[in-house]
């Protein structure tokens, strides 16, 4: 059941189009991002997020809210890497992750209302609307600015990648995700934002999540092969693999991916639910 509403116009504009977006600019060196107009408001967005993670670390270990935006935001930057995007692209993609959780400071987002471990369809749905909340923010804040960083900046590749990353999160392959995108609309760039938010938000202590997975359970969990698991036929194997590459280096784990991916291989190459993933090709 989806009952979220992309705002209109859809700023996914296709998926070939997402990813000229992000090769036609370079956040380092662009000098509308350079300037201090862009800065301020940068910095007003990251306030936001970091005054909400303070007030609500109590209730929900929100505290953790910042790091998560940094260390998804990061893994994808070095997955984009391993899939041979250029430092320029995979940065740009960086500095636009880390918004992605902007529409948890929405008002409506009421974790005081959240009970656990189980949660009615109300607040699940009050959830799921950070998404859409994201963009609602960020497209207040652009209008109260002044000409010309108003046009300027609501116009901006970056812009639109931020909202593009910020609605597309939380898909999955299977149809599920929080929109439903079909599997085909979903090329690399939003499927490394989906496996890398999620396997960093399944790895943070959460009062439903006391035990603490470790990187490679956590990745053997979105890799399974069991239909009654959550993550079944949810991630394609080969961004997976990226992120299995990445995880290798970070935690000093050799043998990671071997481990991972030998085992595998074949249950996705037999697996009849799982064809649409593998013959797919990344974009
Ligand atoms: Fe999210
Ligand atoms: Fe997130």
């Amino acid at each position: 059941m989806t009952n979220i509403i992309p705002p209109k116009p859809d700023p996914l504009e296709g998926v070939e189009q997402l990813r000229k977006i992000l090769l036609s600019y370079d956040s380092s060196s662009d000098p509308h991002l350079r300037s201090p107009e862009w800065q301020a408001f940068e910095q007003s967005l990251t306030d936001r997020i970091s005054a909400y993670g303070a007030a609500t670390s109590e209730r929900y270990g929100q505290k953790q809210m910042i790091p998560h935006l940094y260390r998804a935001a990061d893994l994808g930057k070095r997955m984009l890497l391993k899939a041979g995007f250029s430092q320029p692209a995979a940065e740009n993609f960086r500095r636009a992750f880390m918004l992605h959780d902007l529409g948890k400071t929405h008002e409506s987002y009421r974790i005081e209302n959240w009970t656990l471990p189980k949660q009615s369809d109300e607040v699940r749905l009050e959830k799921k609307q950070h998404i859409v909340h994201g963009i609602e923010i960020l497209d207040e804040v652009l209008a109260a600015l002044d000409e010309p960083s108003r046009t300027e900046f609501s116009d901006h590749p970056h812009v639109r990648m931020i909202r593009s990353l910020m609605l597309y999160h939380h898909e999955r392959l299977d149809g599920k995700g929080t929109l439903g995108l079909p599997p085909e609309s979903q090329g690399l760039l939003i499927q490394v934002a989906c496996i890398a938010d999620a396997y960093d938000g399944d790895r943070i202590h959460r009062p439903h999540q006391p035990e603490r997975r470790s990187p490679e359970s956590t990745i053997r969990r979105m890799m399974t092969d069991h239909p009654e698991d959550k993550y079944y036929a949810a991630f394609d194997p080969k961004v997976l693999c990226l992120l299995a590459q990445v995880v290798e280096e970070l935690e000093d784990d050799e043998g990671l991916c071997a481990r991972l991916f030998s085992e595998a291989e074949a249950d996705y190459k037999t697996a009849p639910s799982r064809s649409h993933v593998i013959g797919r090709p990344i974009i």
